[in-house]
């Protein structure tokens, strides 16, 4: 049983560091963090959402919001504490011991791969609507996942399986985004939104506001979940990403204050940009207007205000916006794996770096192909769900994690303290339990089955194979 529980050391693991270049300032944080942030959430989610909550989206948005926030306090104190690439997998090997890192890890890969997927569906959406503006159809037969939209026959999303076949290469070649590239695409999104609003905000009428909350908290209609709760519990998926700015903590100048400040500023400006959206959109249209615009609800609001130019704007915004997420996703994937097979959890394979590229080539193809055929063959709603679901998990177990570090390292150095703990972790995991409540069981079922997967790899490999087992010669931490 302890085996089970073999625990990192954290001062091994801080010695042990790649002396990584430190350059980062709380205002890169912020760029980057917006730049992982922003993306399929605001530009497709809303639609769902706004049918889920109605115009109570926005206290959807803020529950998320304030969930994600209590836990990017949790996260902070961790990256502060082990200022070490492989975030909350890293931090659970430390806190928890094996178990519980590889389920995180595992719980990992839905949010990066899968959120890729995701991303790169809705990211489709647009392209796809890019294209039908400038003149080119593409079959509709291979716009979407079979099933996606009731009445209309789609078998492939070809556009978002090649989106992630091309992105896969670029990074497994090596080409990450350079900070001054990934400031110039936040700087392009972020006018497009700003463009967006100050244009449609004219368009506002009030009465569409009413009733503001037509499902109340939690309700159930036509099999599935209504209300504030479970469209907080879809648009969670807005915020994802936030938790990858602690991964920056060895690059990152004065970690122990940036860390905190750059995750939080960016969560800030994200809900108060995602707010502003949604209050803005149920305010132009009514609110069951966007079953008939799902892929890419805001051109609903874009059709309502007649400015035909709105509509390319807004999709190359959003075509830009959601590349970034799918590059920083699928990078962070590659990252996660070669983390886990280092450390001995997963086979060599996905740790071998290949000596041309410098990068975890083969690891990188081959969850890169894994995540291109889910964004042609499954739809974005189960996909969504089930990395909201994974990444909620991880953020539970960080948020336990602050709590027993508290209580078994408690003069380890820490760079920032979340302020009020217990309650801050506490807080957080009762939200997070509360948006993991209002997903669709559906959700709960495949996320157990992919648990299960997991304790297979688990038990049949990775706890034999695991650096810290003692009869592996090169043992210990
Ligand atoms: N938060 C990211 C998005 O909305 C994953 O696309």
């Amino acid at each position: 049983m302890s085996s089970l529980l073999r625990k990192k050391n954290i001062n091994s693991l801080l010695k042990n560091a790649s002396p990584l270049k430190r350059t980062l300032r709380t205002f890169d944080l912020v760029f980057l963090g917006i730049g992982i942030i922003i993306g399929t959430g605001i530009f497709v989610l809303t639609g769902r959402g706004a049918l889920t909550s109605g115009p109570a989206l926005a206290i959807s948005f803020l529950i998320a919001a304030i969930c994600c926030g209590f836990a990017g306090l949790c996260y902070a104190e961790f990256a502060s504490m082990a200022p070490v690439a492989g975030s909350a997998y890293t931090y659970s090997y430390i806190a928890f011991g094996e178990i519980i890192a590889f389920i995180i890890g595992w719980d990992l890969i839905l949010e990066y791969a899968l959120g890729a997927a995701t991303v790169a569906v809705g990211w489709s959406g647009y392209f796809v609507n890019l294209l039908n503006n400038l003149g080119i159809h593409i079959p509709q037969v291979l716009t979407a996942a079979a099933g996606t939209t009731p009445g209309v026959t789609t078998y492939f999303n070809l556009p978002a399986f090649l989106m992630v076949l091309v992105i896969t290469y670029i990074v497994s070649i090596g080409v990450t985004q350079t900070k001054r590239v990934n400031d110039t695409l936040v700087v392009i999104k972020l006018a497009v939104i700003i463009i967006f609003l100050a244009v449609a905000i004219w368009y506002i009428k009030p009465q569409n506001w009413h009733p503001f909350s037509p499902f109340g908290w939690y309700s159930h209609h036509g099999g599935t979940a209504t209300g504030i709760i479970p469209g907080a519990s879809i648009v969670f998926f807005s915020f994802i990403g936030f938790d990858a700015v602690s991964s920056s903590a060895e690059e990152t100048i004065n970690p122990s204050k940036a860390l905190p400040r750059g995750i939080l500023i960016s969560l800030l400006i994200s809900t108060i940009l995602y707010i502003a959206m949604t209050l803005t959109m149920t305010g132009v249209v009514k609110y069951h207007v966007f079953s008939r615009y799902i892929n890419a609800p805001i051109l609903a609001v874009v059709a309502r205000t007649g400015q035909e130019w709105l509509s390319i704007l807004v999709s190359i915004g959003a075509i830009i916006g959601m590349t970034t997420v799918v590059l920083v996703q699928l990078y962070g994937q590659s990252r996660i794996s070669y983390s886990m097979s280092r450390d001995g959890l997963f086979p060599k394979f996905f740790g071998q770096v290949d000596a041309k590229h410098k990068t975890p080539f083969k690891g990188t193809w081959f969850f890169g192909t894994i995540t291109a055929v889910a964004a042609g063959l499954i739809n974005l709603n189960i996909l969504s769900e089930l990395v909201n679901v994974g990444t909620l998990t991880a953020f539970i177990l960080v948020s336990a994690g602050i709590l027993i570090m508290r209580h078994t390292q408690p003069n380890q150095h820490r760079g920032f303290k979340a302020p009020g703990v217990p309650f801050t972790p506490i807080i957080s995991i009762i939200f997070c339990v509360t948006l993991v409540a209002g997903l669709n069981w559906e959700t709960w079922i495949r996320f157990v089955v992919w648990l299960i997967l997991g304790m297979f790899v688990y038990f049949g490999y990775s706890r034999h194979h695991s650096l810290l087992n003692p009869k592996n010669v090169k043992g210990g931490d």
